[in-house]
């Protein structure tokens, strides 16, 4: 049912594990979106995932026709890695608005052709990195940035699951798969963020499932302030989601980091004189968030989230292009290209 207030209606690009389970769910969820399309390369599949969120959301057979949609106002891009740039600024090019999926593009100057084609075509475009509208982390990155540790000296960052589908994109060189892009992206991010500048020298391990698929890698950043990171990332290991903040007079250690879940979640809070405190915050489904917020800024209501932009996207990638680039050539120190 359309929201009383004015809203956006989206398509949907493929039918993607992570729009079925999460993304699309939270947009029919959303106070300002309604689901109006779904296209796959597989008319029935199309049919069937359209059926799933409702009997008027329209299906179809190829992506262009979607584009092609005229009640379409946005659309989500839940395509392998190597897909998005294509069909984002295809979009873009249509007249849609573009939620991308994480991370936007493989390479940084990817990601700006991107933003470039957004600013052409005067629309929206933003990376779906979901976690950055969660309230706890925006409540932990905001005592940083208030001086709540003192000065934030090092970041370590780790994400790690086991990937036990032989045939997931996430292994296919081709589709741009591999840990470093699929879940290093993460702490990189993280990293960047918490530490509030850009790192200028990045080196890295990784032990490959094939030539050009990271299966494991572990990771150092070297920012201009004398500021340090570790970054690890895996994707044949049990679940790790973890980020620890380490400042001058005290620290923040942070479980259950990126995915989370929609129940309460906290962070630990470790003072100068070394006592812990734990705090709580409330559970919230951050997809929806992220969906609600793209949508507000479309609609150009005053709001106040996280900037999650193309340029912010290439910040990310150009860190992961310098580890990757280190791994490669076993783990000599990269500059990081700006
Ligand atoms: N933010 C998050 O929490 C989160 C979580 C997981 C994944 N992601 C991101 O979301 C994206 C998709 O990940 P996923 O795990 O959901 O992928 P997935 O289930 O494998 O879905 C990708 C979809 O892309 C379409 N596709 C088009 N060309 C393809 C090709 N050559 N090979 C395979 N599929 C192709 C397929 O849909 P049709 O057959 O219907 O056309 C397929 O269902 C990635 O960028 C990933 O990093 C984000």
């Amino acid at each position: 049912m359309a929201p009383e207030q004015p809203y956006l209606t989206w398509g949907v690009l493929s039918t993607a594990n992570i729009g079925r389970k999460v993304v699309v769910p939270a947009i029919v969820a959303s106070s300002n979106g309604v689901l109006g399309a779904v296209a796959s390369r597989d008319a029935g599949q199309a049919r069937d995932f359209a059926d799933a969120f409702g009997a008027d959301v329209r299906a179809y057979g190829r992506y262009e026709d979607l584009l092609d949609d005229p009640t379409i106002d946005a659309v989500y891009v839940p395509l392998p890695n190597a897909l998005h740039e294509d069909w984002t600024v295809a979009a873009l090019e249509a007249g849609k608005h573009v939620l991308c999926e994480k991370p936007l593009a493989p390479t940084a100057a990817a990601c700006r052709r991107m933003g470039e084609a957004a600013e052409a075509a005067e629309r929206l475009l933003m990376e779906a990195f979901m976690y950055r509208f969660h309230p706890r982390t925006r409540a932990v990155a905001k005592l940083v940035r208030d001086g709540a540790i003192g000065r934030p000296r090092q970041v370590h960052a780790a994400f790690a699951f086991a990937l036990r589908r032989p045939d997931d994109v996430r292994w296919s060189r081709a589709l741009a798969g591999g840990a470093l892009l699929d879940v290093g992206s993460y702490a990189v991010d993280a990293a960047r963020r918490l530490l509030g500048e850009e790192p200028v020298e990045a080196s890295a391990f990784a032990t490959y499932a094939e030539p050009g698929v990271d299966g494991e890698l572990v990771g150092q950043l070297r920012f201009a302030s004398g500021a340090l990171a570790t970054v690890a990332c895996a994707l044949t290991l049990p679940r790790l989601e973890r980020v620890q903040v380490v400042g001058d007079a005290g620290r923040i250690d942070v479980d259950r980091a990126f995915v989370g879940g929609r129940e309460a979640l906290a962070y630990d809070l470790t003072g100068a004189d070394g006592v812990t405190a734990r705090h709580v915050v409330d559970g919230v489904d951050q997809y929806r968030l992220m969906v609600e917020a793209f949508a507000d800024r479309v609609l150009g209501r005053a709001l106040d989230a996280p900037v999650s932009d193309a340029a912010e996207a290439a910040r990310t990638v150009a860190v992961l292009e310098a580890l990757a680039a280190s791994a490669v050539r076993g783990g000599a120190p990269v500059a990081i290209a700006r």
